[in-house]
């Protein structure tokens, strides 16, 4: 409150009350958008985004894309315009002004990819942004509050940094663990010890703003003056690296100090030379890691200087012994250098680094999110399984490391070896890792309590066996670190079936394991690999548990440049190890995973970028086929992998995606406007389709292989019409019913079945699907202790143990595609055409069901639904974001069956009733949250 007394005042004072003035009226303006927001009334502006991400660092997207949502508790909230400022620093961006791009009142609903307006963007540059809308009645809202991207290094020649590296002869390693528990061959692996490299550097004025870029051809930590520059693992992720390589920035200039400072680096093997995937191969991109890093210092004075890599940098080796990401990590502490990383430390006795690279790769900015720590586990069970050998559970499959704390004596060895499942003795079960030796190994200083975490490998498990220690663990000893790229969580489910939440958990527990910057298979065996047909099967699922939009930006770009020039794409993306044609429902990848992003997030530039190799993998799969449009002789297909006792004629797969994968180009050509692509897409499907029925559907309905897939196939592809429709859906149910209402479905089968059953009106056998525990199906693995989804449906069974270790994962997502399902229509939430600007909202509930909640953070925010239901009532609470609208549509005979808020709909504010029959009665509402009460019957 300001004084109303009135005081003579001098120059100085006056100076003074300006600034109370001024910051009480700030005060009061934030205090009034604080009460508006509260009663909420109005629009606010809110998560703004730049390139899909908040606040990103070092991005090379020369007219960035801004994103941000609206909120309010009014009903029917919607924006109607607004205005973007974005300056070249945080004093001008809290004048109100915006020297870089004001886009001045722009009347638009838009909240998404808005592109950036304004002045050229120069590398390095720093852009503050802040945005104001409008709301229907045109009234404005507040500014939101400030946020920030960073430019990168936008041309080759900004980079002044040299590929440098430490090539340490090489030896194969007997120098592994030497518990008697590491596998024979691990004596014979080639595990070099990761190199170590620094400079130090004088400062000699005060920095205004300090940024540092970095990236490998290896892994990498960047330390500066003693300290780890972020928590980020394995940067810079996995490319193919003969194209490009990608660097990150960080904002340093709270860590730089006058006088001396030193930079430096830990550099390890990763993707680019160590160990990857099956067959004990390692080298993929070359054998030399490299390392490039420039930091930009910005000094008050306006001058600016560049410390970058080059030969006045230095190398040794430090107490990392060895580092792989499928071998696991040995640390040495008696080895450890000191200082290091510090300015003052005597590096007289390192070598001066080499440079120069073997292969030649673009350098960009990393699109995607980087990998991070998510979560902490703690031991739940402790069992001595041996004298001296400990086996502790930590109650969940993850991905990660763990953080061992000890109290050891000089020179002793512990070492930690993972597992996802225990034999039947109590042991751990390594079998299936195949020639992954993942062992970890930590030799202590003996000074002390210790704490020690590896950096440059990760593991899939869930049990952990140590030996080397003197006395018993405890809960204490070990935490697991769950590794994933950062990818934000934007869903949540919870119902009356302990079952379902468990399943909605393994999911998104299986997801989190395998996004560690590419889209994996599994976490664990000697394989960690981006499968496409992995990816096109749980994409769109992975939409529904976290933000993946950056992520998949990130991985499209993987499989375009492993598209072969005939247009084929890859079994896996980067394309190393296993082969580049994918293969029917595998490659399909490069049409399905654009368009389902595009489709979730409205990315219009993004799938401007993939729609070329779109077209031309379309224009690949109709060159391979015969006259007829049919699969020509030789061609290789994956099949309905891992399905269980029905064998799905290749054929049909073939065909069914084929026509799939035109169709959905053809979407993409009426998105971004190309009519002639798109016709001729369009007539390409119908020809297909044709072919399908002409070549696999008899007189009577049946089509070729006659099982579930085949079904499922044909009617998520609309394949078939009419009474041919009406017929595949009954064998379809009947082949179920005949399985004992089982399925018989693999990776390709069963993405589809749940939908389509929902599809054809039988919510009834999904659910049946849903709540079976007996096997195959999901509730087996969960009866059996899953805490992950299991790549195969019989991983373990009573009877037979453990499958094939030759193939058997416990962390493989497929499986978990049907949470899509379980949002879609238990919880009801579907998006009505792209990016959930309408939602449809239509809950069915079913099986044994009494309530549920699910709840999904669209990229316009915060969509909800809530039921119970209680004999003939459903109760439901849904949640529509402001700027969007819904149609719900609810179990009632007719408008009079329901309430809102307790009040007859006529009365409702903001629902509209639009039609009723059959039993369904459909609503039209704006944003808001509403409480409909319904009588079904
Ligand atoms: C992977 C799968 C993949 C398959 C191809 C396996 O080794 O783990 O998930 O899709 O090969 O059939």
């Amino acid at each position: 409150m300001i004084n109303s007394h009135v005081f003579p005042i001098g120059f100085e004072q006056f100076g003074i009350l300006l600034i109370c003035l001024i910051v009480a009226a700030a005060a009061t303006s934030s205090l009034l958008a604080e009460t508006l927001r509260e009663s909420g009334l109005g629009l606010s502006p809110a998560e703004l985004r730049c390139e899909y991400r908040a606040d990103p660092l070092g991005i090379d997207v020369s007219r960035p894309r801004l994103s941000w949502i609206v909120t309010s508790a009014e009903r029917g909230q919607r924006q109607t315009g607004y205005q973007v400022l974005v300056a070249g620093s945080e004093a001008i961006l809290k004048l109100d002004k915006g020297d870089l791009w004001d886009s001045g009142q722009v009347k638009s609903d838009d909240t998404t990819a808005i592109v950036y307006g304004g002045k050229p963007l120069l590398s390095n540059q720093p852009c503050y942004w802040k945005v104001k809308v409008w709301d229907k009645d045109g009234k404005p809202s507040t500014w939101s509050s400030l946020a920030v991207w960073s430019m990168g290094l936008l041309e080759p020649s900004d980079w002044k940094g040299e590929w440098i590296g430490y090539d340490k002869p090489r030896a194969t390693t007997a120098s592994g663990p030497a518990s008697g528990a590491a596998k024979p061959e691990s004596a014979k692996l080639v595990l070099p010890p990761p190199s170590y490299l620094r400079v130090t550097f004088p400062v000699r004025k005060p920095v205004s703003r300090a940024t540092v870029y970095s990236t490998a051809l290896g892994i990498h930590d960047l330390h500066l003056n003693g300290q780890r520059v972020s928590d980020d693992y394995f940067n810079p992720g996995w490319t193919d690296y003969t194209r490009r390589v990608y660097y990150r920035a960080y904002d340093v200039t709270n860590r730089i100090h006058p006088g001396d400072n030193a930079l430096g680096a830990i550099l390890a093997d990763g993707w680019y030379s160590g160990y990857v995937g099956f067959g004990k191969q390692r080298d993929h991109y070359g054998k030399h890691t490299r390392f490039k890093s420039q930091l930009h210092l910005e000094y008050a004075d306006g001058s600016t200087e560049i410390v970058a890599t080059g030969t006045n940098w230095k190398a040794a080796t430090g107490p990392i012994v060895e580092a792989d990401f499928l071998m696991g990590e040995t640390n040495d502490a008696r080895a450890a250098v000191h200082g290091w990383d510090e300015p003052g430390f005597d590096d007289s006795r390192w070598t001066p680094v080499i440079t120069g690279t073997e292969v030649k790769p673009l350098i960009q900015a990393h699109p995607g999110p980087p990998v991070r720590p998510f979560a902490e586990l703690r031991p739940k069970t402790i069992t001595e399984t041996k004298p001296g050998v400990y086996v502790l559970d930590l109650g969940q499959n993850f991905a990660g490391v763990l953080r061992l704390k000890i109290h050891g004596e000089p020179g002793q060895r512990v070492t930690l070896r993972f597992a996802e499942r225990l034999s039947p003795d109590g042991t751990i079960y390594t079998t299936n890792l195949r020639s992954a030796r993942c062992i970890d190994t930590y030799i202590c200083d003996g000074k002390g309590e210790e704490t020690w975490s590896p950096r440059f490998t990760f593991h899939g498990f869930q049990y952990v066996e140590i030996t080397g220690l003197k006395s018993p663990p405890t809960v204490g000893t070990v935490t697991g670190v769950a590794l994933s790229s950062d990818t934000p969580i934007v869903g949540r489910f919870e119902c009356s079936d302990t079952m379902l939440n468990k399943l909605h958990s393994n999911g998104y527990w299986t997801q989190r394991a395998n996004f560690i910057d590419i889209p994996t298979d599994c976490p664990q065996r000697d394989e960690r690999l981006g499968w496409t047909g992995d990816a096109q099967v749980y994409i769109r699922t992975a939409t529904l548990n976290c933000d993946v939009q950056a992520f998949f930006n990130k991985w499209l770009v993987d499989l375009i440049d492993g598209q072969r020039p005939n247009g084929q794409f890859p079994m896996v993306a980067p394309v190393k190890v296993a082969g580049d044609d994918g293969g029917p429902a595998w490659a399909d990848a490069g049409v399905i995973c654009p368009w389902t992003i595009y489709q979730v997030y409205g990315d219009r530039r993004l799938l401007e970028r993939q729609y070329p190799s779109m077209l031309k993998f379309v224009e690949f799969c109709r060159k391979r086929s015969t006259p007829e449009l049919l699969p020509s002789a030789r061609y290789h297909c994956f099949g309905d992998w891992l399905s269980i006792g029905a064998d799905t004629p290749k054929d049909v797969i073939f065909t069914a995606y084929f026509a799939l994968s035109t169709k959905l180009t053809a979407e993409a050509a009426e998105v971004l406007g190309k009519t002639e692509d798109a016709s001729r897409l369009h007539n390409l499907y119908r020809k297909i389709k044709a072919a399908f029925n002409n070549a696999y559907v008899s007189g009577d309905g049946r089509i070729k292989g006659d099982t579930q897939a085949c079904y499922v196939l044909a009617l998520a592809v609309d394949l078939v019409d009419g009474e041919r429709a009406r017929q595949a859906a009954r064998y379809l149910v009947e082949d179920i019913e005949k399985y004992n209402n089982h399925l018989s479905t693999g990776f390709i089968g069963t993405k589809d079945l749940m939908l389509v059953l929902s599809k054809i009106g039988r919510h009834d056998v999904a659910y049946r699907l849903l709540f079976n525990d007996t096997f195959p199906s999901w509730g087996f693995s969960i009866k059996q202790g899953a805490t992950s989804i299991w790549e195969r449906w019989d991983g373990w069974t009573p009877e037979k143990g453990f499958q094939d270790p030759g193939m058997n994962s416990f962390a493989h997502y497929s499986f978990g595609a049907v949470y899509q399902w379980m949002v879609e229509n238990i919880g009801g939430i579907k998006s009505d055409g792209p990016a959930y600007k309408q939602i449809l909202i239509e809950p069915h509930p079913g099986g044994r069901l009494t309530h549920a909640e699910t709840w999904y953070q669209s990229i316009r925010g915060q969509i909800a639904t809530s039921w119970i239901k209680e004999g003939e009532t459903l109760s439901l609470i849904a949640t529509i974001p402001a700027n969007t609208t819904a149609t719900v549509i609810l179990p009632a005979s007719g408008p009079e069956a329901i309430t809102e808020n307790g009040r007859s709909l006529n009365q409702s504010e903001g629902v509209k009733v639009e039609s009723s029959a059959a039993g369904r009665t459909v609503l039209k509402v704006g944003s808001g949250r509403y409480t409909f009460v319904t009588k079904t019957k």
